[in-house]
């Protein structure tokens, strides 16, 4: 799948991976497992069996490991297989064990890391919300394309007064100034004419937008495959610290926006090809100059990872670690 190496993704709401059984759900182009060890930590793994390919996720948690459900090979947290019913008392060959994947949990979600060896940094990167709180998750919605197309969509004045003309860009001017600034994997853009409305982008995947001075819209687009994302949008907020009214400020927000990205949903996944690049055909002009601002940042981490590991003949995703 083309994604940026090397990276942190946020790929699930943390509270779709329950305790007591594994799931399923294909991200970063690679149909997995999930599940929760005994102390509660998120695991993933290749969703196919290394005996003889079944998938994990039909069967079961026993105790601390995962049991196949075709001939009940268990594999503990780490992907070791322990156990082999049908030749107990046999030696258990060293290939016998999972392709896992190293993930992360926090601020209310489950993370992959991309990349070979131990994560750089060691948690995932969010943006500083101090003093905000969580107002609700506001909805999730998959996506016919891939993520990259979703976050330009979000770094996109210009297409306001056109794709939303009856909501968001009601009255908004067509013609469009925009100012682009870059640090690291942050970048941010606004309007000329506005610099109070900065939207940022937290490479690879997170996105938010100020709705005033006291809320902010965040969406974090989890790659599912080069022709699908899932979009997990919130609420982040500091006008209540009541509970009661920062739930009805998360509901209303819960309220408007899918009308919005349903506007949205018409338009982006026509987009060919799926996934953009600066080579692929697409004429940029001075209006895309935050799109290509994000997609200079991704070629760039792109070819900084692959650079740092010449030689190395795996693909960008799928590394085992
Ligand atoms: S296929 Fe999993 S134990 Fe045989
Ligand atoms: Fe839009």
């Amino acid at each position: 799948m083309n994604l940026v190496p090397d990276r942190w993704y946020c790929i699930l709401r943390a509270g779709e991976v329950p305790t007591g059984r594994p799931v399923a759900f294909r991200r970063m182009g690679e149909d997995l497992v999930f599940w929760r060890d005994g102390s509660g930590q998120p695991r993933a793994a290749l969703d196919r069996c290394p005996h003889r390919g079944a998938a994990l996720s039909l069967g079961a948690l026993q105790g601390d490991s995962l049991a196949c459900p075709y001939h009940g090979f268990r594999f503990d947290p780490g992907g070791a297989c322990v156990a082999i019913p049908a030749h107990p008392d046999q030696p258990i060959p060293r290939k016998m064990a999972l392709r896992c994947r190293r993930l992360a949990e926090a601020h209310g979600f489950i993370w992959l890391w991309n990349g070979h060896g131990e994560p750089v940094p060691a948690e995932p990167p969010f943006f500083d919300f101090t003093g905000y709180s969580c107002a609700g998750s506001a909805f999730q919605a998959r996506w016919e394309t891939h993520y990259a197309r979703v976050v330009e969509n979000e770094f996109d004045f210009a297409h306001l007064p056109f794709v939303h003309h009856n909501t968001i860009g009601r009255g908004f001017p067509k013609p469009v100034d925009i100012e682009v600034k870059q640090d690291g994997d942050h970048l941010s853009c606004w309007l000329t004419r506005d610099p109070a409305m900065v939207l940022e982008v937290r490479g690879p995947n997170l996105w938010r937008m100020p709705l005033g001075p006291k809320v902010y819209n965040f969406i974090a687009f989890a790659p599912i495959d080069d022709e699908a994302v899932m979009l997990y949008l919130r609420t982040y907020q500091r006008i209540a610290t009541w509970a009661p009214l920062a739930w009805v400020i998360g509901r209303a927000n819960a309220l408007i926006n899918p009308v919005v990205l349903r506007q949205d949903a018409r338009t982006v996944p026509s987009q060919r090809p799926k996934v953009p690049s600066l080579t692929d055909g697409d004429v940029f002009v001075a209006s895309d100059k935050a799109i290509v601002a994000f997609l200079r940042w991704r070629a760039r981490a792109q070819r900084t990872a692959s650079a740092e590991s010449s030689g190395d003949t795996l693909e960008e995703s799928g590394r085992d670690q």
